[in-house]
């Protein structure tokens, strides 16, 4: 069932160029257009979204978060499950609800979504498990057709997320005209590269794995990000701390000096998520500062970012080169392989991590 694979989150790590692929086609077909199931989602009325999840797919939602503001200039909220239904937060009219589930069965995640029903314009989903809960509630649920996914870390669920609410934003966009025809087509078209990228991506798994090795000797490693880098530094950490236990953190680059570069010495590692895109510059002041105070940066860039890093960076991890919007869906795999060939470095229990279950549906 591994398909040749030691675990099956190297099979599932390995397997996104494919599904990716997949789930973009089904949504796409051979025109690009986007179509939505069952009518699909109607903006008309909409003025915010709100989106609730829990683990990585939260992460997935604080990255759509940067796509539909930017793309579709409706303002986005999100929230953590666990949070949101217990805070009962006032649904203003308009609202256009948005659960994110890899198992549509997380306790939290459906109670949040019982919350809203009655309240909400609409509910949609975004749901691997078609048949769940959570997409039997819902008045709309997309399926990320990313395959059973049984390796307890999310890997391929989080990248066919991305990749379906990539789509729902440009539908926005679409439907309320912030994007004229030329425009979106070409995200469309960038999108649609995605899967060709992380399969070249794939060909750094050597190197990351030398990294990794190194990596499994710290006992704290911080992950940097801005932008829509800074959900794939939450995604890091997560990635790591789960599957290899070291203690890891996510922070945005710029709350560094707001506390979290007291940690950093010889010892931590920082990973800093930074494609060569127009905050480029910032993250390498931020890495700068951590390499002042003698910081190991571990720098995951592309090659004109490798080459403006200046000097004194740990080691670089050169990525393709990816398109500025939908870069975090490339950078999601350096994440999943840093965070499984240093579990595997330590020798863990990569697809059983202790203390975790895959699905959550107790609170
Ligand atoms: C992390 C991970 C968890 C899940 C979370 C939500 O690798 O797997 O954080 O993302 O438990 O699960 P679903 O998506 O099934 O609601």
């Amino acid at each position: 069932e591994k398909g040749g694979y030691k675990h099956f989150m190297a099979k599932e790590i390995a397997e996104q160029p494919a599904v990716l692929g997949d789930a973009l086609r089904h949504y796409l077909g051979e025109t690009g257009q986007i179509t939505l199931p069952g009518g699909g989602i109607d903006f008309t009325g909409v003025s915010r979204l709100t989106m609730v999840a829990c683990g990585t797919a939260y992460l997935a939602c604080m990255t759509a978060k940067y796509w539909i503001e930017q793309l579709a200039g409706l303002p986005v909220d999100v929230d953590i499950a666990s949070e949101f239904r217990y805070r009962e937060p006032p649904i203003p009219e308009g609202t256009l609800a948005v659960f994110v589930s890899q198992s549509g069965e997380t306790a939290d995640t459906l109670a949040a979504l019982r919350y809203c029903t009655g309240r909400a314009q609409r509910i949609v989903s975004v749901v691997n498990v078609a048949e769940s809960s959570i997409a039997r509630e819902s008045d709309l649920a997309l399926p990320i057709l990313a395959g059973a996914e049984i390796g307890v870390a999310s890997t391929k669920a989080f990248t066919c997320q991305l990749a379906v609410l990539a789509l729902v934003a440009l539908e926005a966009a679409r439907q309320r005209g912030t994007l004229d025809a030329a425009t979106l087509a070409a995200h469309v078209q960038d999108l649609r590269s995605m899967p060709g990228r992380l399969n070249a991506a794939m060909a750094t798994e050597a190197t990351v794995a030398e990294t990794a090795r190194r990596l499994a000797e710290a006992e704290d490693v911080l992950f940097l990000g801005r932008g829509t880098m800074y959900p794939l530094a939450l995604e890091g950490a997560l990635k790591l701390k789960e599957i290899s236990y070291i203690h890891a953190e996510g922070y945005a680059s710029g709350e560094l000096k707001h506390g979290p570069i007291a940690l950093v010495d010889k010892t931590v590692p920082v990973i800093v998520m930074a494609p060569h895109d127009r905050l480029f510059d910032k993250t390498v002041s931020n890495m700068q500062e951590v390499m002042a105070r003698g910081g190991k940066v571990l720098l995951i860039t592309d090659a004109k970012g490798a080459a403006e890093a200046g000097e004194g960076v740990w080691q670089t991890l050169v990525l393709p080169e990816a398109p500025e919007l939908f870069a975090p869906i490339l950078y999601a795999l350096p994440a999943q392989l840093l965070a499984y060939h240093t579990a595997v470095a330590k020798g863990t229990d990569v697809d059983q991590p202790r203390n975790l279950a895959k699905s959550v549906t107790v609170e």
